[in-house]
């Protein structure tokens, strides 16, 4: 095709019809003359210099045969359309610039040195925000570290025998069971307490804490956690958990339920209560299961006029396990220091995700861990 080089006009009306006309044929050239621009080097620096070239270029001459020769009362009109033409012109001139270096590197020799216009605008990234996952997590962390608390972390993939054995779980458990734990394939050869697996708890870092550091100590421990659970709206075969654990002498039932009370407090805000049942795990001993007053409908059990969902109407949200340590736990330990005799301490874990939904009205787990960014950003 051969193109008829334009040639900016001059204007003898100013009216806006003949205004529209002179810039619809301006940017019908433009059009047209982008699609051969980045064909090569050359084509690209005429297209350029004709165009936006200081002297004689396009858009001067735009600017000296529309603007500046406008009548008084005309200019406002044609300074408008002239801006929005320098936009387009530039736009063009960088977008064809960039699909000429594209072409070039992609045939250039390793090594060659290329011009780049350091004078064009960047590429401005998203900021981003915090998961709301690690979020809560970092925040229910933050509120053990106030009270002397420190950070513990430990292994995804751990053995049997700091996920099981040293916490006290007998050798058929059914926690133990591939229906319930992935373990790492071909392990059979090994001794049973050697097997590697991916953790299912955070607890197992208790053991490998005490194994390094004598009590007193005071430790909250955030992680990921994997079960073999399919995935749906309120299980994931990944998710989070946070870890906590006090040992000294003389710790008692009154500490647990006193510390994991004004933790609530902080957490969910002055006014929720909490409520310990009986429970069973194989590391603690009496164990208990927390609730808090449902913070949603304030443990009424209900919503206006309607039933409370999150808390079932019962107005109580369970939210932790918790319990003393079992002395057979300590038993695994009590080489550096920690004799059942002589130390006592509590332990408790809850789920990160669970305390999430909840906090956030999130109706489903699985939205959490499929990275749409239109469910992250509701969150920035
Ligand atoms: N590890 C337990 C679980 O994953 C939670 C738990 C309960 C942790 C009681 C504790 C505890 O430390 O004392 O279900």
């Amino acid at each position: 095709m051969v193109i008829v080089a334009y040639i900016v006009p001059k204007l003898a009306d100013y009216s806006a019809a003949a205004l529209d006309a002179a810039v619809s044929q301006l940017l019908a050239a433009l059009k047209e003359e982008v699609d051969h621009a980045w064909s090569s080097g050359t084509a690209w620096k005429a297209f350029r210099d004709r165009w936006i070239g200081r002297k004689g270029g396009l858009l001067t001459q735009v600017n000296d045969l529309w603007l500046k020769a406008a009548p008084k009362d005309a200019k406002r009109e044609v300074g408008r359309r002239v801006n929005e033409i320098r936009m387009e012109v530039e736009h063009a001139v960088g977008k064809t610039e960039g699909l000429y270096l594209e072409s070039e590197t992609a045939t250039q020799a390793p090594g060659s040195i290329e011009s780049v216009d350091i004078t064009l605008p960047g590429i401005r990234r998203a900021i981003g925000a915090e998961h709301p996952v690690m979020r809560t997590s970092r925040e229910m962390v933050a509120v053990f570290q106030k009270l002397g608390y420190s950070v513990a972390d430990g292994p995804v993939i751990e053995t049997d025998y700091y996920n099981f054995e040293a916490l006290n779980f007998p050798p058929n458990h059914p926690a133990r069971d591939t229906q319930d734990t992935l373990f790492i394939a071909g392990q059979q050869a090994k001794p049973l307490r050697e097997r590697l697996l991916l953790r299912t708890h955070t607890s197992p870092v208790q053991i490998r804490t005490m194994e390094n550091m004598r009590p007193p100590i005071r430790i909250v421990i955030p992680g990921t956690v994997h079960r073999n659970d399919p995935p749906d709206a309120s299980h994931s075969p990944m998710f989070h958990q946070i870890e906590g654990l006090a040992v000294d002498t003389n710790i008692t039932f009154g500490d647990l339920k006193g510390t994991l009370d004004h933790a609530m407090k902080e957490f969910f805000g002055s006014s929720v209560k909490t409520s310990f049942r009986p429970s069973f795990f194989p590391f603690t001993e009496p164990s208990a299961e927390m609730f808090v007053s449902c913070f949603i409908c304030g443990g009424s059990g209900r919503r206006g006029s309607g039933p409370c969902r999150p808390c079932k109407q019962t107005g109580w949200i369970e939210i932790l396990g918790c319990g003393m340590v079992d002395p057979n736990v300590f038993e695994f330990v009590k080489d550096n220091g920690y004799d059942p005799k002589k130390v006592s301490g509590f332990a408790f874990g809850m789920g990160a995700d669970r305390i999430a939904l909840l906090k956030y009205g999130v109706e489903d787990l699985q939205l959490f861990f499929q990275g749409d960014v239109r469910f992250l950003q509701q969150f920035s």
